[in-house]
């Protein structure tokens, strides 16, 4: 497993070697789920929107009640993990050994891996997620909590099934994003993709996309849709951190030729992380 870090681990700031990095078992994190976390894609050591996924970070322990060091702090301690590698940076806080006292002997780990290997092209299963807020705010509304259960379920599922990953559905049949990456598709040429008022993580990849789609005068829609708009589209895709954007070929039956759109929306896509990276 610690062949699958690059550099060292920093928990609350201090180096410590892969093998001997800890979270106690009596830390809620671990115990309950309670805490956040973030994946930031390095490339040659600069962290795409570092600031934007620290901003979250402190938006999700602010909702948990968690304390957390300044955002220079976090940067600067992003900046050593980074060094000049690529690879996915990830960044976990946990709520601490006292519930009455949230942040008491709490960790905050961040640490380098390799980029995962992940398909070019995804097969997605359409997944009932019943459990999605899906428009309905809670306490937690936009936080990305360590609770990821039920959408790692979904995706196993979907595996299960042969699908590489799900398309999460709520509870009136809107689409809504997949278990670890945000969701659009292209019809007549105009992007649509599921608005933020339906609960989804509002993401880093998705709000980048949106500026490659303005930068190419590709039209962007927001809004609420079910599955029969999705299996009608002419291309689609998917967002994240890890996969940047990538082609879906296949929701459930259905089947998708990665189509030009996409494609003209990642090379844009890496234009701008190299812009940004320089
Ligand atoms: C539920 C969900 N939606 C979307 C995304 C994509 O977000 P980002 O582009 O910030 O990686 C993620 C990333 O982990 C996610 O967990």
């Amino acid at each position: 497993m610690t062949d699958r870090v690059i550099g060292p681990v920093l928990v609350n700031g201090t180096k410590v070697d892969p093998s001997d990095a800890a979270v106690s078992v009596f830390d809620i994190g671990f115990q309950r789920g309670y805490g956040c976390f973030e994946a930031m894609r390095c490339y040659e050591g600069s962290a795409f929107r570092a600031k934007r996924h620290l901003e979250r970070l402190g938006r999700s322990a602010q909702m948990l009640g968690i304390p957390l060091p300044e955002q220079a702090v976090l940067e600067e301690w992003t900046n050593e993990v980074a060094g000049s590698h690529d690879g996915v940076l990830r960044v976990y806080v946990t709520g601490g050994t006292d519930p009455a006292k949230l942040g008491t002997d709490n960790s905050i780990i961040m640490f380098l891996q390799p980029l995962p290997e992940v398909p070019s092209r995804f097969r997605l299963d359409i997944v009932e997620a019943p459990w999605h807020p899906d428009g309905r705010d809670s306490e937690l509304t936009g936080a990305k909590t360590l609770s990821y259960g039920p959408n790692l379920a979904a995706t196993i599922a979907a595996r299960e099934r042969g699908f590489d990953d799900a398309v999460l559905l709520g509870r009136n049949g809107a689409v809504l994003e997949g278990p670890t990456f945000s969701l659009g598709w292209v019809e007549g040429g105009v992007v649509h993709t599921p608005s933020l008022d339906s609960n989804i993580l509002e993401s880093v990849t998705r709000e980048a996309t949106f500026d490659v789609a303005i930068d190419l005068g590709i039209e962007i829609r927001e809004g609420v849709y079910d599955a029969a708009d999705l299996l009608g589209a002419d291309e689609v895709f998917i967002m994240s951190t890890v996969r940047e954007i990538s082609h879906v070929v296949a929701v459930g039956e259905a089947v998708f030729e990665p189509g030009p759109v996409t494609t003209q929306l990642a090379a844009g896509f890496h234009a701008l992380v190299e812009r940004e990276s320089s």
